[in-house]
């Protein structure tokens, strides 16, 4: 028999627009899971086959059957986007949330998962921002992080997509994701393990892109790394991302990040950042392939990703040996990352309808 929760019941809590849930050091925010109020589920079962109205539960623990998809077979995915209290006034901004609920779709249809529409997506971030809304950071210590959910929660034991389907979102505030604050970082190029191949997973959200690369991360951390470059698994001569984000490398006048091509998160901050890049000037903005040589030659690398912004690195090493590269004030991705966040934040006009109010 399937998985049926009961509907989720609504405590009250202290809804109110202060800032500051209880006694949250918003100086130190770092990227811990700070619990906030409310999640937002919506399920989706084989006989009404697509997704129901969803509503706003306490945050907390979540019933799942042992023999659930996701448990058992990894079907699941993920997505990543901050809500901004504003600069400018009252309110909340979202960054591209569409562009989100696009990537889940095209993802749902990889895992063979049924999704949400664009505005059911849209509608559920909202509403976790509003009922969260206590938790939205001040403005400048950070940003509201939604993480939405989609997982196979109904039961299944051969090999096979699952009979129902749990769409979540919770929220937790954040600040900078690396331990490093706004710092560059140092990242290691990792050339035994590979986070992606032709034919797999690398280009879609899936949770199961994520554990496999846990221990080459925490080799790179021990050894003092903010995280690891993977190389392509076929040529291991072109760089492919970190385990967090996308990656950058800026030569002379020219920008490139490598090009999507299934084994590369397509990220929201990346796409957003190739526009801002080309609007400030830069002639030639590409997305190709960037070889190792391309990467150790670079005057400047930094990498994007809606945890991670847009963070300088400083060092890369690559088969024992350390290459620098610039950083500071006076640097592309310095200039970037201002343009990007006063967007938005609301500092900066919104010439590009990026921003959706809440
Ligand atoms: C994000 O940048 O939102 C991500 O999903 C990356 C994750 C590893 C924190």
């Amino acid at each position: 028999s399937r998985w049926k929760s009961s509907q989720p019941q609504l405590d009250p809590v202290d809804r109110s627009d202060e800032e500051g849930g209880g006694d949250i050091d918003w100086d130190n925010l770092g990227f811990g899971l700070t619990p906030t109020d409310y999640m937002y589920v919506m399920r989706c079962t084989q006989e009404e086959g697509g997704f129901s109205r969803g509503e706003l539960a306490r945050y907390g623990n979540i019933e799942l059957s042992p023999s659930s998809g996701v448990l058992n077979y990894g079907q699941g995915l993920f997505e990543g986007l901050k809500a901004y209290r504003r600069a400018d006034g009252p309110g909340y901004t979202l960054f591209r949330p569409e562009e989100n609920a696009r990537r889940m779709q095209h993802g749902a249809g990889r895992m063979c998962m049924p999704s949400p529409s664009v505005e059911q997506f849209v509608h559920a971030v909202k509403q976790t921002v509003l009922a969260n809304k206590r938790w939205v950071p001040p403005q400048g210590k950070g940003a509201l992080y939604l993480r939405p959910l989609l997982i196979g929660s109904g039961a299944i034991l051969g090999l096979a997509p699952a009979p129902e389907y749990t769409f979540m979102i919770y929220a937790a505030p954040v600040g900078t994701y690396f331990k490093e604050g706004m710092a560059a970082i140092n990242l290691l190029v990792e050339e035994e393990i590979h986070r992606a191949m032709p034919g797999g997973t690398g280009g879609v959200k899936t949770i199961s892109n994520y554990a496999p690369v846990l221990k080459a991360q925490m080799d790179a951390r021990s050894k003092g790394f903010a995280d690891v470059l993977y190389l392509d698994s076929v040529h291991k001569r072109y760089v492919e991302e970190a385990s967090s984000c996308n990656l950058f490398v800026v030569k002379g006048g020219a920008v490139a990040t490598p090009a999507t091509a299934g084994t590369i998160l397509p990220g929201v901050t990346r796409r957003s950042i190739i526009e801002l890049a080309r609007d400030s000037g830069y002639q030639q903005v590409e997305e190709r392939l960037v070889s190792i040589d391309d990467l150790i030659s670079a005057d400047e690398v930094f990498c994007t990703g809606t945890a991670v912004g847009v963070t300088p690195v400083s060092t890369i090493t690559y088969q024992g040996t350390r290459y620098e590269f610039r950083t500071g004030e006076d640097t592309l991705s310095k200039k970037l990352y201002t343009t990007l966040t006063s967007i938005q934040m609301g500092l900066a006009e919104d010439k590009k309808g990026w921003t959706v109010a809440v």
